[in-house]
């Protein structure tokens, strides 16, 4: 993701979520200088998805992540997942950690799919609408060495 690519991906955030992250939520991301890593995936040039991870010492936090909902159901959100489990593993992190809104039965099963485990709820941790958030984590090592 680059400055350039910041207003389609606030554009899609907004189709995507309730509380969307602001245009310069994402500017704030394509810095240099900022930790996080920002990417976006395009098919035939259309914008599809994006994925914003954190990596602070050894954790990788995923910050954000979303599919167009005409991408939906394509293994596109599985893509950019194994991308950043790669890169965390090869970073040296030990986890991946996330918070998820606890209504959110599609992401919460991609993410048991993937291995992640459920650590504890933070209380009213999202806003419009107020909703706890889960906080799942997954561990790294094990399948990253068997590839
Ligand atoms: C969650 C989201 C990113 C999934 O993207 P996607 O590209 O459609 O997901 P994939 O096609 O890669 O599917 C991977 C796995 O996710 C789960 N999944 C995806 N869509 C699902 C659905 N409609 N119902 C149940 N599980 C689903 C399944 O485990 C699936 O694996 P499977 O196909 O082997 O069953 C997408 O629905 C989205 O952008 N939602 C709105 C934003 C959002 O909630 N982001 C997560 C914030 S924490």
């Amino acid at each position: 993701m680059t400055a350039g690519d910041v207003a389609e991906v606030a554009a899609l955030e907004r189709l995507c979520f309730e509380d969307p992250w602001s245009p310069a939520s994402f500017a704030a991301e394509v810095k240099p200088s900022h930790f996080g890593w920002p990417r976006i995936l395009r098919v035939g040039g259309r914008l599809a998805g994006y994925l914003i991870a954190w990596f602070v010492e050894d954790e990788a936090h995923l910050a954000n992540i979303a599919v167009a909902p005409w991408a939906r159901g394509r293994g596109y959100a599985q893509r950019m997942l194994d991308h950043l489990r790669r890169e965390a593993y090869l970073r040296g992190c030990r986890i991946i950690a996330l918070e998820v809104r606890s209504s959110n039965r599609v992401a919460v099963r991609l993410y048991e799919k993937n291995g992640f485990l459920s650590c504890g709820t933070r209380r009213d941790y999202y806003s419009r609408p107020r909703e706890d958030a889960l906080m799942m984590v997954l561990p790294l090592g094990l399948q990253e060495n068997e590839e």
